[in-house]
């Protein structure tokens, strides 16, 4: 679960015990497992240098970017490839329209099994590979793999090795905060609440991976005689996934019944090519609330010796009500889960414009709050290229309010008058169940004036939760309009179909569609929190706003728009890092943490002005000046100091901790290009013309032959680097990948004539050149180096 929350305002929720009660529905237990080896072997090259190699050199300017990748591939897979070792070039492979550069994604598969974390992403542009990342594993190739019994005896367990670490974690602590403890004692100081807030948030994290029961030995030893039952693995997934204790009980007391309930059966198409995974379907899966998908695959371990070796595994997506898992399990030794990853994170037909414009009474776009400004009634500005049919609209195939029932119109597309459209369908979720299509949403009728009043009066806290309810209209009207402006938005950054963006119907543009955001207004399943899953291109991102009773009247998660950008960010960057069909390029540690900042810097940068001005995130929804984070995002280095070294502090553990700092170093970087470039106000590009061109206007700076666009202003620009950098890093970054993605996206967008800006932004929070981590760990952790200073080219300024 991708959450915005920090722990120091969780804590009423950490401790187990639930206060909050929503009518009859008790606001759930939510927990989030991640982890997963590392793999020291996996690499990235960039640095704006062309990547050569002995046999691999340019290819002409017009070769096709696939076979350029294939030959690419071949050339330093050479010594690897057999008949049993081989490669498949991933149909979520795209083309930038803008860049020209084509993002190619490739899967390693043995034995004709995927290696699910076997991933090379090269970025090709005219015949020549500009970077490329590589996590193939290159050890000897198992024979057959159904001679794997017994070979993972000796597998080290990331999962024991991760609680291990957070128990030492806990214990470091609790020594640091009992020392603060003791200072109160001597009357020096109170208790330093960071000390106290890090502490509640690992025993959260803890209770969240470690404490669940493992199947007992006798019970583990028996269904290793299983071969390789994929029932058998997933019912012990699950019994470590569920976050209900009774859930837990009552699968351990009746293991064989439970197995004996769960039906197996074949998925995919009996057409799909032959270098798919032949998919199982299980149904009657205990606390999943849809058939698990199941493929056989390779996962990556450490051996006890530190060797990596492969592990034949069940690779599982998991569809709980609050979380959603792809889940790697061993085959062979079902009790054994290798990883886990949350996807959750707390034109055929011609194009008609609408006829009737909507209008809503929000906050417009830019103001973050309330405190910020005022309400005002704002058109349904759509921009053209990214919602053609306005955002009312959708194809009746691809309406899942019809699904399976025939309509009888010859119309291609349906006409709302609700907040359902291509883009978002949004809604109460007061029950904080799943279902959606029937919640309750507001109805403008054919006019589409989304008027609705937003005066929440100030009540005892037992009405307050009434009270906000009274809002529905304005809340669910506020969540439609900010989650279409961002849609739009990050469209004309290049988060577009082929990109795996969030639309119910594709136009014929490329991509899944199917994936409209799933957007719940004041659901009931938590508060004081926000939440948003991630599923592959062609699912549906699910995102969930809740209250916040930190204020009376309760304050309404919908009403800031950076806590909605930063949950729509999520769904972002998991759908550009490594490829849109692949969830779990950004799992924990520094990728996770980046996962974060991410949102904080894009909802920070959404909302700045021309005037210069520090921002704190979630100020307003948590009642608290200095907001959720640790520190306001400030170029003052005494009001925000964190380098990079800061991630070795205790309490940088988990990933908001962490996301905090790329975001600052975001920041930073970001107002460097501001000084030299300038700033615009707007930050939605120029709308094409007739021919369908886009105009430079004053947004773009003028173009130059085929050359991409290039923003003019130093908002505009750090954006766009930051979402071409986005496709460009591998599966699974740390900052150091994620920076030079940055400054590689600069040199293909404008022949790098930002090099040093870039650098002096990085360096300036300790990301220089020389910058570096020592015994980083599965889930964070490890010693750093902070380099300032700038590369030798940048002396001289
Ligand atoms: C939906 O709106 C479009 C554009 O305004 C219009 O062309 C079409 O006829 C409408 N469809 C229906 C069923 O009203
Ligand atoms: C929401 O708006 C509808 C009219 O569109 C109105 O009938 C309803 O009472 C409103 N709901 C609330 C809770 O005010
Ligand atoms: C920004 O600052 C300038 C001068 O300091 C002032 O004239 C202008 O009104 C300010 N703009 C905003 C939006 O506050
Ligand atoms: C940075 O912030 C501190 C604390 O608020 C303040 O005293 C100092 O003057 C600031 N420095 C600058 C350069 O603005």
């Amino acid at each position: 679960m991708r959450c915005l929350f920090t722990a120091s305002l969780a804590a009423a929720g950490i401790a187990g015990t639930l206060a909050h009660r929503v009518g009859d529905s008790p606001v759930r237990q939510r927990k989030s497992l991640g982890f997963g080896p590392v793999h020291k072997h996996a690499y990235y090259r960039s640095s704006p240098y062309q990547v050569v190699t002995n046999a691999f050199t340019r290819r002409s300017e017009d070769s096709d970017p696939l076979e350029v990748a294939r030959l690419f591939v071949e050339d330093i897979l050479a010594d690897q490839l057999s008949e049993s070792s081989s490669y498949k070039i991933r149909k979520d492979s795209y083309t930038d329209t803008n860049t020209g550069i084509t993002h190619v994604y490739v899967r390693q598969m043995i034995n004709g099994l995927e290696v699910s974390d076997g991933d090379m992403n090269i970025n090709i542009k005219d015949g020549l590979v500009l970077s490329y990342g590589n996590s193939f594993f290159t050890g000897p190739t198992p024979s057959h793999f159904m001679q794997q019994q017994g070979l993972d005896e000796d597998i080290r367990h990331p999962h024991q090795e991760f609680c291990d670490g957070l128990t030492d974690e806990i214990d470091l602590h609790r020594d640091s905060f009992l020392a603060s403890s003791d200072q109160v004692v001597m009357g020096d100081s109170a208790p330093s609440p960071k000390a106290d807030a890090a502490l509640k948030h690992l025993a959260h994290v803890h209770y969240s991976n470690c404490r669940f029961q493992a199947l007992p030995t006798d019970m583990a030893a028996k269904t290793q005689e299983r071969d390789l039952d994929l029932r058998t693995a997933l019912l012990q997934f699950m019994v470590a996934a569920t976050p209900n204790n009774h859930v837990v009980n009552d699968i351990l007391g009746n293991f064989e019944h439970y197995l004996s309930q769960m039906g197996e059966y074949m998925g995919g198409s009996p057409f799909a090519p032959s270098d798919e995974p032949m998919v199982f379907m299980v149904d009657n899966v205990p606390d999943a609330v849809n058939p698990v998908k199941a493929t056989l695959a390779y996962h990556q371990v450490a051996g006890k010796d530190d060797s990596v070796r492969l592990s034949l595994v069940w690779k599982f997506e998991v569809e709980m009500q609050d979380n959603w898992y792809e889940a790697a399990v061993s085959a062979v030794a079902p009790h054994r889960i290798v990883s886990v990853v949350d996807w959750a994170s707390d034109a055929p037909v011609p194009i008609p414009e609408p006829e009737t414009i909507a209008t809503y009474n929000v906050f417009p776009f830019g103001v973050n709050d309330p405190e910020e400004g005022k309400r005002s009634i704002e058109k349904e500005n759509f921009d053209v290229l990214a919602s053609p049919i306005g955002w009312h609209s959708l194809p009746y195939a691809n309406d899942p309010s019809f699904r399976g029932v025939k309509v009888a119109t010859k119309e291609f597309y349906r006409n709302t008058t609700t907040t359902w459209g291509n883009n978002v369908f949004a809604q109460e979720n007061w029950e904080g169940q799943n279902s959606y299509v029937s919640n309750y949403r507001p109805d403008a009728g054919p006019g589409k004036a989304f008027d609705y009043k937003y005066k929440p009066k100030e009540t005892e806290k037992g009405d307050a939760l009434e009270e906000a309810q009274k809002h529905i209209n304005a809340t669910v009207a506020q969540l439609f309009y900010t989650t279409n402006k961002v849609h739009d938005l990050y469209y004309r950054y290049g988060f577009d179909e082929v990109a795996g963006n969030f639309q119910q119907y594709n136009f014929g543009r490329g991509g899944q569609g199917n994936d409209a955001v799933i957007a719940n207004a004041q659901d009931g399943s938590g508060y004081n929190n926000a939440n948003f899953m991630t599923p592959p291109d062609g699912q549906n991102g699910r995102m969930r706003m809740y209250l916040w009773n930190t204020a009376l009247p309760y304050r309404d998660g919908d009403f800031e728009a950076g806590i909605v950008i930063h949950e729509l960010s999520h769904g972002l960057s998991t759908r550009l890092t490594g490829g849109p069909a692949n969830s779990g390029c950004l799992p924990f540690g520094e990728s996770g943490g980046m996962g974060e900042g991410w949102g904080d810097f894009l909802a920070t940068t959404i909302r700045s002005t021309a005037n210069y001005s520090d921002y704190a995130m979630g100020s307003w929804a948590a009642n608290r000046a200095q907001g959720i984070r640790n520190y306001p995002y400030s170029l003052n280095e005494t009001i925000n100091p964190s380098t990079y070294k800061t991630l070795d502090k205790p309490g940088y553990f988990g990933v908001h901790a962490i996301g905090e700092v790329w975001a600052q170093i975001l920041w930073v970087v970001s107002q460097g290009l501001i000084k030299k470039h300038g700033f615009t106000d707007d930050l939605f590009p120029p709308a094409p013309s007739a021919d369908g061109s886009v105009p430079t206007g004053d947004f773009y700076r003028p173009r130059s032959g085929k050359k991409p666009l290039v923003p003019k202003h130093g908002n505009s620009l750090s954006v766009l680097l930051v979402l071409n950098a986005m496709k460009m890093q591998p599966c699974r970054p740390g900052f150091f990948e994620a920076r030079d993605a940055i400054i590689l996206a600069d040199q293909e967008l404008t022949g790098g004539e930002n090099f040093c800006t870039l650098w002096r932004g990085f360096s300036s929070k300790g990301l220089g050149p020389d910058a570096n981590v020592v015994l980083r760990t599965p889930w964070g952790g490890g010693v750093r180096t902070d380099d300032f200073e700038v590369p030798l080219a940048c002396d001289s300024y």
